[in-house]
């Protein structure tokens, strides 16, 4: 069944969960679509989890682009939602709207995904207008890394957590379709979830939500540098890459590989007569 924003907020209605995971490739965003998955974000995280960047700032609307093309390829039902970079959507609101929709014309996705709260209605106000739906991003917004001071939980004192309440609420009043709440107490996530009519999707913000995210190379077991708190690994992929690498490489050099069953033939008379 092909998912589209009237599928988010219908589940939202009816209380079922939502299924949300980032992919930046053709062959993941194949195999995620597959399984059956709601929506796939083509995350500005790639700068992290793809490209090596320490945080996602560097990112560019070339390289959210390049690989939303690519990801739309493999997806046959998801909803794709094309991130939009650091600096794409602070400026000029012509060009804001423009960004938005090269992610839509050039990177096939379906709608985009913004960081920030109330202070970036005006922007999603003008993108929805443009008829392109928006889904917000409250919380811990990692774009704004040097603001926060690092890569914290947010909204633990009672003025955090009522300006990210307040920030949601001026999200749907703006025309979001959704909301990710990253890194929250769960308790808000709960609260934020009952208090607006739009679906919530949570990554590290608890049971409350009415979906959840995750990166996908955090939920594979991929990255062994650092796994946050709220990262359930649902497989060993980097540890089982690792050993396939090196057993590869033992295979090539010990002759083991490749097999007569992975070479091609020819008739020995063509190749006698070869001089
Ligand atoms: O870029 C990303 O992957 C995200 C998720 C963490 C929600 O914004």
């Amino acid at each position: 069944m092909k998912n589209t924003i009237s599928t988010f907020k219908d589940a939202k209605l009816k209380g079922e969960k939502l299924t949300m995971l980032t992919a930046y490739d053709y062959t993941n965003a194949k195999l995620v679509d597959e399984a059956g998955i709601n929506g796939i974000l083509v995350g500005d995280s790639l700068g992290m989890v793809i490209l090596g960047y320490e945080n996602t700032l560097p990112v560019t609307m070339e390289d959210m682009i390049h690989h939303t093309k690519a990801v739309s390829r493999g997806v046959k039902n998801a909803l794709i939602v094309g991130d939009m970079p650091f600096m794409s959507f602070h400026g000029d609101i012509n060009a804001t709207v423009m960004n938005a929709g090269r992610l839509i014309k050039e990177g096939n996705a379906h709608c985009v995904k913004i960081e920030g709260g109330a202070d970036f209605c005006q922007e999603i106000k003008a993108i929805t207008r443009a008829s392109i739906p928006v889904m917000g991003h409250i919380g811990l917004t990692p774009q704004s890394f040097n603001a926060f001071g690092g890569f914290k939980v947010q909204g633990k004192n009672a003025v955090a957590a009522q300006k990210i309440l307040d920030d949601a609420r001026a999200l749907e009043e703006a025309g979001a379709f959704a909301i990710v709440l990253e890194c929250v107490p769960a308790k808000l996530a709960e609260k934020i979830t009952k208090a607006v009519n739009i679906p919530t999707i949570g990554i590290g913000a608890g049971i409350g939500c009415d979906g959840q995210i995750l990166v996908m190379q955090d939920m594979l077991g991929m990255n062994s540098d650092f796994t946050p708190k709220f990262v359930k690994k649902f497989a060993a992929m980097g540890d089982e890459s690792k050993q396939a690498y090196t057993e590869y490489i033992q295979d090539v050099k010990s002759g083991a590989f490749p097999e007569m069953k992975h070479s091609f033939a020819i008739d020995d008379e063509t190749i006698d007569k070869l001089i």
